[in-house]
């Protein structure tokens, strides 16, 4: 093989779609999904590719510092790309300690791992982290976030997401290690566990239950089609400048009420109902602790230095999503039973 790249979380919702695309694009590259298959993990998201010879699947959880050691061992890595995380703003409220085991401890028992296998020649090395838009804070005021905005973290997940990008820019200044960070917004898209706003309103809709939008659906996302951020991830981990940030967003701002209204009228279209039946469902609930007002990224340096750019608008790409989770409605059923129903009960009752 002519690299053999690491790729954690590959199980999850971006890492999965991550992970097909360089197995198929890449099979001279050995993939290494390394998950530890948390509630978040489902490598039902990969049966279309499980049996590629260049694939592989490691459990193992990234904290594991013998179980991350073994794996750099076994495969000779040379390349990783870090998605693996705990993901979700509102289990991170309930349950932060989770977050930073995994988002801190976790990313420094990687880093710590790529430093000791890779010391004596870091040449062709590459610590790829992927990080979110969510570290830079929340713009009340306006603007864009761009690469040199300063970090102001407001939840425990970004705090945790903005320990983690500031131990892997330390480690390129202490080590030398060769690193990349990218910060991305709202991905959206196929495989998204439905605790995100868009498949669980999607879940909603689809069984006429209340759509529960937190506060006055005032807050802004800037979203980004899950397939335009593997590719944006495949354009940096190429070619991006080693110790360099990227931001990747869509351009895409939309408030949360708009996006779902938009999300009913495909429904309607789609299940063939009455028009303005599915909004009938939307529910405005107790707004989410220290919810961040809007974030919007600037994502000029990627498109102008790297040529990258989104494929779908997002009127496009919505409309995909909803067909896809139309299609796979046992994948969504699968996930809507036993311990999610007590998460959704814990999360939604009590607003
Ligand atoms: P996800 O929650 O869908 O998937 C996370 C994956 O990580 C799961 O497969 C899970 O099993 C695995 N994992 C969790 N803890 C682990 C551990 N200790 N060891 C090994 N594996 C573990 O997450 P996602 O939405 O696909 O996000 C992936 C990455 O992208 C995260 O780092 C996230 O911060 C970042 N990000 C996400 C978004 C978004 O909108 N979803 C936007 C920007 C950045
Ligand atoms: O910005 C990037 C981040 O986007 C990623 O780093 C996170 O991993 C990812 O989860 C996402 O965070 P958000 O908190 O923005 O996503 P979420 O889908 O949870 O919520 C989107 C918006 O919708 C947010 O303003 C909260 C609101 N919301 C969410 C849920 C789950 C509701 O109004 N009702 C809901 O039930």
């Amino acid at each position: 093989m002519e690299r053999n790249i690491i790729i954690t979380g590959g199980a999850g919702f971006i890492g999965s779609h991550v992970v097909r695309l360089f197995v198929k694009k890449y099979p001279q590259y050995r993939i290494i999904n390394v998950d530890k298959l948390t509630y978040a993990g489902n490598l039902e998201n990969l049966a279309d590719i499980e049996k590629e010879p260049n694939y592989v699947f490691e459990k193992a959880d990234i904290t594991d510092k013998t179980a991350i050691e073994a794996v750099f061992e076994k495969y000779k890595v040379d390349g990783v790309i870090h998605l693996a995380a705990e993901s979700h703003v509102d289990r991170s409220i309930t349950n932060p300690n989770e977050f930073i085991f995994t988002n801190v401890i976790g990313t420094a028992t990687l880093l710590n791992a790529a430093v000791k296998f890779w010391k004596d020649n870091m040449q062709g090395k590459l610590f790829y982290h992927i990080s979110t838009d969510e570290v830079y804070g929340s713009l009340d005021d306006g603007g864009f976030f761009t690469e040199t905005t300063s970090y102001d973290p407001r939840s425990p997940y970004s705090a945790s997401k903005a320990s983690s990008d500031h131990l892997v820019r330390a480690y390129n200044n202490t080590y030398k290690l060769p690193v990349v960070v990218s910060n991305c917004s709202n991905n959206y898209g196929p495989n998204q566990f439905p605790e995100k706003l868009i498949p669980l309103a999607f879940n909603n809709i689809k069984n006429s239950k209340p759509i529960p939008v937190y506060g006055k659906g005032e807050n802004i996302r800037d979203w980004l089609y899950v397939i335009d951020h593997a590719s944006a991830i495949d354009t940096i981990f190429h070619k991006g400048k080693v110790g360099d940030t990227y931001n990747i967003g869509g351009n895409n701002e939309w408030t949360n009420i708009d996006l779902i209204r938009l999300l009913c009228k495909i429904m309607d279209q789609k299940l063939n109902r009455p028009s303005g039946e599915s909004e009938k469902l939307i529910t405005f609930v107790k707004d989410r602790a220290g919810h961040d007002l809007r974030y919007a990224i600037d994502s000029s340096k990627l498109q102008q230095e790297l040529a990258w750019a989104p494929s779908v608008t997002f009127e496009t790409g919505l409309e995909k999503t909803v067909e896809w989770y139309l299609q796979n409605s046992q994948w969504l059923n699968n996930i809507v039973s036993g311990t999610y129903e007590k998460y959704y009960e814990q999360q939604y009752n009590s607003r």
